[in-house]
């Protein structure tokens, strides 16, 4: 990578393994909270809080002055809400969409609430916010003109230099930190993606290369 390329040295308090874990969620999710313009007096709901792309998003979106709203599984709840979050729904117990509330945002950070099932939970002028499933591309050009609630999938993720060495400050401030779950040996690397491919995991998970 070139010098003037996407990357910043890293925060001195932080360990290799965590600075690692930084790196994939936070960028997509910043670009992600930015083309929905989250910010102060906006809330969010955030699917999926517990994931690599999740945690990093309710962090961000809290710093961003919004109100957010985590859902993830129980076993999860108290670790979202230490993130940041101001509300958390487990999922295990209770349908976000049928619950009467309506936010400006709706991120589905794991891929798994198609915006047709979000729609109702979107404020007229509102967006949802997608990770996954190409169909999203055309539903975001469809939406661009036609209906209130707009789809945005901003793939594929771009980041510049700024854009890390924000992070890397947000770090420093206490504003962010990265969620390890599990680390592997280089030479696990096979139980280490059969492990992500759970979709169990929490945060990240990192490879350790000694
Ligand atoms: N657009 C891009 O360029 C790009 C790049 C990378 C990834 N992605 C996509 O972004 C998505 C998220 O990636 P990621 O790496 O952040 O995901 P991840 O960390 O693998 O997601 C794992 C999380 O999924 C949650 N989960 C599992 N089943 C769930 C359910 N039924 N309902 C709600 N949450 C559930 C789990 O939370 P609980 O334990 O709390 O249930 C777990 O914390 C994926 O679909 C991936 O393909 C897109």
């Amino acid at each position: 990578m070139r010098e003037r390329g996407p990357l910043a040295p890293k925060p001195a308090a932080m360990s290799f393994e965590e600075a690692a874990a930084v790196c994939d969620g936070a960028a997509l999710a910043l670009g992600c909270l930015r083309a929905a313009n989250v910010r102060q007096g906006r809330s969010i709901l955030i699917y999926g809080a517990s994931g690599s792309i999740g945690t990093a998003a309710v962090q961000l979106a809290r710093y961003m002055g919004a109100d957010v709203t985590a859902v993830c599984n129980a076993k999860n709840v108290e670790l979202v809400r230490s993130l940041g979050a101001d509300c958390v729904i487990d999922y295990t117990r209770a349908d976000f969409t049928q619950n009467g509330e309506a936010y400006d945002v709706v991120f589905d950070a794991v891929g798994m609430q198609p915006f047709g099932r979000c729609r109702d939970s979107i404020r007229p002028g509102g967006a949802y916010l997608a990770t996954d499933h190409l169909h999203n591309l055309a539903l975001a050009a469809w939406t661009s003109r036609i209906g209130n609630r707009k789809v945005l999938f901003p793939i594929p993720p771009k980041y510049t230099k700024e854009d890390v060495l924000f992070l890397k400050q947000l770090i420093e401030e206490g504003h962010y930190r990265a969620v390890v779950d599990r680390r592997y040996p280089l030479d696990d690397v096979v139980d280490a993606a059969a492990y992500v491919e759970t979709k169990q995991k929490t945060g990240n998970v990192v490879l350790t290369v000694t």
